[in-house]
């Protein structure tokens, strides 16, 4: 992720429909998100913030992240979205979700890759699906969204899992 980078990331977390299933934080002005970014430690073995850009056309789209990563437990955990919403359902996030945790298990030599995703965001934990992340675990009502509150799965991909 470049500096340049932060205004697309922030406009992304304005919208409403970005950040419907997504933990978010009250809106941020570009300054403060721009101090933050300058603030922010550098990716490490522990924790990566990586840009997600369409080759075809180099436009940026979403944003990933592998955090929390453990040599001794051999873990990490996964976030991912796609901003730009004329790029859902093309394939693009499950390809990404692909590439970050292929990083993880051959360079990073992880064993396992987790993520937490609310139980009605079905086009998410089908793109999960699709790369072989399965369901761990349901925590019931962990979420709320549209003035209720949503169960959320723990999914994890293994080492030798990967589609
Ligand atoms: C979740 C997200 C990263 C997935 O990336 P994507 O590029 O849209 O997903 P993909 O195209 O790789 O895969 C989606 C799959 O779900 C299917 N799908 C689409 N809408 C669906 C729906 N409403 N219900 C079930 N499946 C659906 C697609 O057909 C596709 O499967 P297929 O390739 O077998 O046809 C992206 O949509 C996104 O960022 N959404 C908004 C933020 C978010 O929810 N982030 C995840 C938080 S855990």
């Amino acid at each position: 992720m470049e500096a340049s980078d932060v205004e697309s990331l922030w406009r992304w977390n304005r919208d409403p429909e970005v950040v419907r299933w997504l933990n978010h934080e009250p809106p941020q002005s570009l300054a403060s998100a721009e101090r933050r970014f300058a603030e922010r430690p550098r990716n490490s073995f522990e924790s990566s913030l990586l840009m997600i850009e369409r080759r075809s056309d180099a436009r940026l789209i979403g944003v990933t992240a592998l955090r929390d990563a453990s040599p001794i437990d051999g873990r990490a955990e996964l976030d991912v979205y796609l901003g730009e919403k004329d790029c859902w359902g093309q394939g693009y996030g499950s390809d990404a979700v692909r590439a970050l945790c292929r990083w993880g298990f051959d360079r990073l030599r992880l064993h396992s890759i987790a993520l937490w995703v609310v139980v009605d965001n079905e086009r998410a934990v089908h793109a999960y699906e699709k790369v072989g992340f399965r369901r761990d675990g349901r925590h019931r009502e962990c979420f709320r969204g549209d003035g209720r509150w949503h169960d959320m799965y723990l999914m994890s991909v293994l080492e030798g899992e990967l589609r």
